[in-house]
């Protein structure tokens, strides 16, 4: 049944790369295409979040909203998946009785027989189980759409933060083989895909076997880099209780790694981090960050925080303020904590006040800013290794792409450069972006 659907992503990156595959599986089984407006579409999916209330929150208000869509046209199917679908289930279908199909990140890739199933029966299809790895043999061969691509090498998280719904919304951790994510890196390559980005809730969490051998990481992270067509290597987002030495080694090694890393830290309190179960201290994550860029100088760091963290004193946060001081972080999230149910800190007493909490979210703000803007502004003047990837967003006569540490570069040039690395020289620093002009193009 040839038609168009449209996936809406909420969250995460690892969720933007599902919403890739969603509409891949759909396009695949059904041959339908993608619909430019939910009102143009035949099914309508939405790829949920459920790691703080207001993520959550949104979902329902937006299914408010295509519930007339479906009023208009009752063949139109609306299908809920991700991490809410994951946690919510059948309540989902309770609450929104006008749901079709609810589906788990696990799940994705039987969408189309739910919706067939749901078709036949007239009743909503529900499917938020766990089958291991059996998504990633399901899925058809990814198509490269971009110079820039991110290929998901493990699923799931068993570190379970004391706060965070991932560990039960997404399952345990499972790493995909290593000739799988060898064989699609070398398959997006040979569409033209010249950076990768290697993704997963801790990618460096990723084990596996190569040649019959345990296989770390930083193993994978060498085995990527000897594919010639890959000329620069991300990989997001890390976990500071995995970052071996063997990982800080592989950045002073592999030249084709770019010198950006995230790696959240959450707090600088060492009872916080305890609290959270996070398995590392401040020192410890300090350690990390003066090795790696030992190892690999000139590297930006972006990080993750949660303030307001139940029991959180101001002692706490100024230790967190303390850690921005040090580390010196490039860009980072920082999100008042929200407690979720189900989670071993929904439990834990917080008396700290909204006000206070979010006094504290500015003050972390007003901390890490200049220090992103001090690293833009510092690279006013030099000649930058950009991927071009295209067309700039909002500038439609211009080329935009990446440096090696993460900034967005919009310039002047010819189209025919996309795909292709350039040089080009800074010329200005904007708040999200920079400008520069082309100094040459390689082949
Ligand atoms: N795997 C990553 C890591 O190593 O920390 C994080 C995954 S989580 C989906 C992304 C970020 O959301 C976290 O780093 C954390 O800062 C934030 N987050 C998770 N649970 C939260 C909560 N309950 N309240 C506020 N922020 C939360
Ligand atoms: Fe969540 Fe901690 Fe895993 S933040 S995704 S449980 S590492």
């Amino acid at each position: 049944m040839a038609g168009k659907h449209y996936v809406r992503s909420f969250g995460c990156q690892m969720n933007a790369y599902d919403s890739a595959r969603i509409a891949e599986v759909l396009a695949h089984a059904n041959g339908t295409q993608t619909a430019a407006r939910p009102e143009d579409a035949d099914v309508i999916v939405f790829n949920t979040c459920s790691v703080r209330e207001k993520a959550q929150e949104k979902v329902f208000a937006d299914l408010g909203r295509v519930r007339q869509l479906k009023r208009a046209n009752p063949a139109l199917m609306i299908a809920v998946g991700g991490c809410v679908a994951s946690q919510e289930g059948e309540a989902i279908v309770r609450r929104a009785p006008y749901v079709d199909v609810v589906f788990g990140p696990q799940t994705l890739h039987r969408l189309p027989e739910l919706l067939a199933a749901r078709r036949a029966s007239g009743r909503a299809q529900v499917d938020i189980s766990f089958p291991e790895i059996e998504k990633f043999d399901r899925l058809p061969q990814p198509r490269a759409d971009s110079p820039a691509a991110f290929v998901s090498i493990m699923e799931g998280c068993s570190k379970y933060c004391t706060f965070c719904v991932v560990p039960y919304t997404r399952g345990p951790e499972v790493s995909r083989p290593f000739e799988d994510v060898i064989g699609e890196v070398a398959a997006l390559a040979a569409q033209g895909v010249r950076e990768v980005t290697l993704l997963g809730q801790n990618v460096n969490a990723w084990r596996g076997a190569i040649d019959g051998r345990p296989a770390d990481f930083a193993e994978l992270l060498r085995y990527v880099a000897d594919l010639e067509d890959i000329e620069r290597i991300r990989y997001t987002t890390s976990h500071p209780r995995e970052f071996s030495q063997r990982l800080i080694d592989a950045h002073a090694a592999l030249g084709k790694l770019a010198t950006h890393v995230h790696l959240p830290v959450q707090s600088g309190s060492d009872r916080v981090l305890a609290a959270m179960k996070r398995g590392y201290t401040a020192l410890e994550y300090r350690s990390i960050a003066r090795r790696l860029r030992r190892a690999q100088p000139g590297l930006s760091l972006s990080t993750d925080f949660i303030v307001g963290f139940p029991g959180e004193s101001d002692a706490d946060f100024e230790a967190t303020l303390k850690l921005v001081a040090e580390v010196g972080f490039d860009d980072a999230f920082a999100f008042v904590y929200s407690a979720r149910r189900g989670t071993p800190a929904a439990e834990f007493p917080d008396v700290t006040p909204p006000q206070v909490k979010a006094e504290r979210l500015q003050r972390l703000q007003a901390a890490l800013a200049p220090r992103a803007q001090a690293i833009s502004a510092a690279m006013v003047g030099s000649v930058q290794r950009v991927l071009v990837e295209g067309r700039s967003a909002r500038l439609a006569h211009e080329l935009c792409g990446r440096t090696a540490n993460n900034r967005v570069v919009n310039f002047g040039g010819a189209a025919g450069l996309a795909g292709r690395f350039a040089h080009v020289r800074i010329t200005a620093a904007l708040a999200h972006s920079l400008r520069g002009e082309l100094v040459h193009a390689h082949e």
